[in-house]
């Protein structure tokens, strides 16, 4: 029997930033800094979304949309809240909204190495369009995958 998950989504505000960048900074080499996520949660075509358990916010995405192109900018979950469908469920929410922007098409870069962001994404249905030759650090390529919003699992 699937277990009813212990959290919820919703917008991103200003007193989420302390613990995104927190959250950021313990999943990626190179992260956002707290600017970016301010600009992400202000700006005309980004809907930045967090999922929240109790009080604490254990993972975040994203997502900008400009009229028929949507594309995931970012996505994290906690460490110790990773695998328990958290990341699954924010991207849900991201289609929804794509969706209601009028978005036909999501895209996204992924590293190479990334394998457990890349299964996710083709759990969804995203299919690999391309690929950016050493376009992180100057050493490792990025994959571009796309999927049709319509299309959403
Ligand atoms: C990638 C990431 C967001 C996944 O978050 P998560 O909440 O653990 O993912 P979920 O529990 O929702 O998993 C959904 C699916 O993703 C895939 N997946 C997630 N973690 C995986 C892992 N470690 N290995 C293989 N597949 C994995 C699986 O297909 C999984 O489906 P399943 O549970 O039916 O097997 C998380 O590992 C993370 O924050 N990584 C660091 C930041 C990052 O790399 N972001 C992506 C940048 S492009």
């Amino acid at each position: 029997m699937k277990s009813i998950p212990s959290y919820h989504v919703r917008p991103m505000t200003g007193d989420d930033l302390d613990a995104v960048v927190a959250i950021e900074a313990e999943s990626y080499a190179s992260p956002w800094h707290c600017e970016h996520f301010q600009n992400e949660i202000t700006a005309r075509y980004s809907w930045p979304l967090v999922a929240v358990e109790d009080t604490c916010v254990i993972g975040y995405v994203c997502l900008m949309s400009l009229f028929e192109e949507a594309q995931i900018l970012n996505i994290a979950v906690v460490p110790d809240r990773r695998g328990r469908g958290v990341a699954r469920m924010l991207l849900k929410e991201a289609f929804c909204r794509a969706l209601e922007e009028g978005a036909e098409v999501m895209a996204l870069e992924v590293r190479a190495s990334n394998s457990s962001a890349i299964a996710l994404y083709e759990q969804f249905g995203f299919k690999q369009v391309g690929m950016r030759t050493r376009y992180y650090d100057g050493t490792e390529d990025a994959i571009l995958m796309e999927k049709r919003v319509k299309e959403n699992p």
